[in-house]
């Protein structure tokens, strides 16, 4: 199970404080896709990164099977996050410099792990990426820049999917693959949390919850 526990946030700059979280908790159990909707600035990205193990909050608890992840030491903690998170990026950070094939790949060499090939043309098959694999993310259409995050997302088939936004630059066909594949990884007994503006997006999880600024 995932929990986020009473969660606050604020950003603090030099011509004053930004509020971005107010003490927010949900629990994400085994098998459960789970969304969060709210306005643009009402604080999703700021959770998912919080979540995700890389923007520690200012107060409040992540805990994922019991275990306080920002209480682990760094390496234990950027161990976790390698090994059990697959994080969709709102903004891809697609390496600009690996192609299609290699930035799925890349979790395979974090984990030293090259058996993943197989999974990884499969996703490539399943997100209608095939006839794409030796492109550069600049030289993809913003869609499959974003087709191409999910399958590194999910490559090595982690406990928990975060994604941001994942289906926000897609038409309704590959919106329904995309989300499909959510659905089908979900089920393998794991984790996802998804923050996103679209009903139809938000529909297909388990559970639902709106976020207002703060
Ligand atoms: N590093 C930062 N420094 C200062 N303010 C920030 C920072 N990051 C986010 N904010 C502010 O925190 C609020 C929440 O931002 P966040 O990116 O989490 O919103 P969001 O719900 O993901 O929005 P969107 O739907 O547009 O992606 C916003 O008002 C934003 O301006
Ligand atoms: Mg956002």
């Amino acid at each position: 199970m995932l929990e986020i526990k009473n969660v606050s946030k604020s950003f603090r700059r030099s011509d004053g404080t930004v509020k971005a979280l107010d003490g927010i908790s949900l629990e994400i159990k085994e098998g459960e896709f789970f969304a969060v909707q709210g306005k643009s600035g009402s604080g999703k990205t700021t959770l998912l990164l919080i979540a995700g193990t890389i923007l520690a909050p200012d107060s409040g608890e992540i805990l994922f099977n019991g275990k306080k992840l920002y209480s682990l030491p760094l390496n234990e903690r950027t161990a976790f996050r390698a090994e059990k998170i697959g994080f969709v990026f709102q903004q891809f950070h697609l390496v600009p410099y690996l192609t299609v094939y290699e930035n799925i790949m890349l979790p395979s060499l974090v984990l030293k792990n090259t058996d993943l090939r197989k999974h990884a043309m499969e996703l490539v098959e399943n997100f209608g990426l095939a006839h794409r694999v030796t492109h550069l993310p600049s030289e993809l259409s913003i869609g499959e820049r974003q087709r191409t995050a999910m399958a590194r997302a999910m490559i090595h088939s982690p406990d928990i999917l975060l994604a941001d936004e994942p289906t926000g630059n897609l038409d309704s066909e590959n919106a329904e693959i995309i989300l499909s594949a959510m659905r089908k990884f979900v089920a393998l007994e794991k984790h996802i949390l998804m923050v996103t503006h679209s009903n139809e997006a938000a529909e297909k999880a388990d559970r639902a919850l709106h976020i207002r600024n703060v």
